[in-house]
């Protein structure tokens, strides 16, 4: 097949460079030159385990291109719109600039036949918009909503593998032919039984904020619990694995800890509240708001702990961070829960020094004023206290015994609940976590 990929971000590169391993012609699109550049010299401007490979196998095979022209895209018989949907500023919606932008950008290209393919997370109600320019601008071509559930640092397996495939569509002749040509772009993952849902536009778009909500609920809900044992001395990963058992529960995504942050979650429920508003069901989605609120809270409680930690203050304490990304294996910085940490100790007097595998050089470009080293030895030199909030492999595995030996004062708050209480307590550290006594 033929296809385009209009954004190329975390989702689009990424889309662009599995749909190419799959066998097919792709033209990725961005209006960002320096990222167009790198892509095209098989770099990933951001890290993602698999993706460098990729780059360079599909252009290596000339049937990856990469540019900031869109008229190039006219090929194409598919257009993926792969475009960021991010926080509007001051307000909980979502900012659609970016998909108008790409959905005006495709639409003269368009030839009979052709299929949109939407994968932005969307507020529900802009898939039937675009379906609607896109019958204007070319009555032969199809809308298809098909949201991505991609997972950063798993974005190359979740590509590949999916674990469903929902298709947005009307019930019309064209709109089956349509789904047909998007069967091919997936024949593989389908041939390998991946389940497809097809179902109507207001559906494939709610999937995806529905799947993120239920995500973060599952993740408020044990941190909810981590403020019950706190208070009463129980231990909240016991708690997790003693409910996990219940195949009806289950243990994934109840790890308790600083909480939930990333380019998705947060900003998809509350851009889903928003739109719940606009709907006239905002009650429906109240819950969100403590979701919301109890995830903001554990950023608090983690400052919390580290002043109390620091004999009731922090001001010109040296507090070691290990972890600036969101979570482990990815170098995405937005809204992340460890960063947000480090920069509230040091904007209240502490001096704070942040580490990170790969998160450092946007760390850096974020929050400036923190101090960054590349090496956990040198981030916790000195150090008073250390927060663990990312739980890179490499910090999980940290040994406490030789760690001592660098620390000026042998304190952890473990902000992932991810390491043994009782090996670092054994090697003589005062170990804290949040919902652990
Ligand atoms: C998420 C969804 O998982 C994915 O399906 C969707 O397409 C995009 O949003 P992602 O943002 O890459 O993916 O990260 P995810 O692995 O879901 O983690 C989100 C956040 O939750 C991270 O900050 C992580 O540390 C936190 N988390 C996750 C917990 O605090 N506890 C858990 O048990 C699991």
């Amino acid at each position: 097949m033929r296809i385009s990929v209009f954004g190329c971000g975390y989702l689009g590169a990424v889309h662009a460079a599995c749909m190419t391993r799959l066998g097919h012609d792709v033209i990725g699109v961005d209006v960002i030159p320096e990222h167009i550049a790198a892509l095209s010299r098989g770099e990933a401007p951001f890290y993602e385990p698999g993706l460098p490979d990729l780059l360079a196998e599909g252009i290596a095979t000339g049937r990856l291109v990469f540019t900031t022209d869109q008229s190039r895209a006219a090929d194409a018989q598919i257009h993926f719109i792969c475009v960021g949907t991010p926080q509007k500023a001051g307000e909980y919606a979502a900012d659609l600039t970016y998909v108008e932008s790409a959905v005006t950008a495709i639409l003269p290209l368009l030839k009979p036949g052709d299929v949109v393919v939407g994968k932005s997370t969307v507020p529900v109600g802009t898939a039937e918009r675009i379906a609607e320019r896109v019958r204007m601008a070319q009555p032969g071509a199809e809308l298809i909503w098909n949201p991505e559930f991609l997972r950063e640092g798993f974005a190359v397996e979740d590509t590949l593998k999916p674990d469903r495939l929902v298709y947005g569509m009307a019930q019309t002749d064209s709109a089956r032919a349509a789904a047909a040509l998007l069967d091919e772009v997936y024949a593989v993952a389908l041939a390998d039984g991946t389940p497809k849902v097809e179902a109507d536009l207001a559906t494939a778009q709610l999937v995806k904020v529905a799947a993120n909500s239920f995500l973060s609920t599952k993740i408020s809900f044990i941190n909810a619990m981590a403020e019950l044992c706190e208070a009463t001395g129980a231990d909240v990963s016991l708690l997790a694995d003693a409910i996990g058992h219940d195949a009806r529960i289950g243990r994934r995504f109840l790890n308790a800890g600083v909480g939930f942050g990333g380019g998705c979650l947060p900003k998809d429920i509350r851009a889903f509240m928003a739109r719940a508003g606009e709907l006239g069901v905002d009650q429906a989605l109240s819950f969100l708001r403590e979701v919301d609120s109890i995830n903001m809270r554990r950023r608090v409680r983690m400052v919390d702990l580290a002043r109390e930690e620091c004999g009731g203050s922090i001001v010109g304490r040296r507090i070691a961070v290990l972890g600036a990304a969101f979570k482990p294996d990815s170098d995405d910085i937005r809204d992340s829960p460890a960063l947000s940490v480090a920069a509230q100790m040091q904007l209240q007097g502490a001096r704070v020094t942040v580490t990170d595998p790969k998160a450092i050089d946007n760390a850096r470009k974020k929050w400036p004023e923190l101090s960054f080293a590349q090496t956990v030895a040198d981030a916790v030199a000195g150090a008073e206290v250390i927060l663990l909030l990312t739980e890179w492999p490499e910090y999980v595995g940290l040994d406490p015994v030789e760690l001592r030996e660098r620390v000026a004062v042998p304190r952890i708050i473990d902000g992932r609940n991810c390491l043994d209480p009782v090996a670092w307590r054994a090697a003589g550290w005062t170990y804290r976590a949040l919902g652990r006594p």
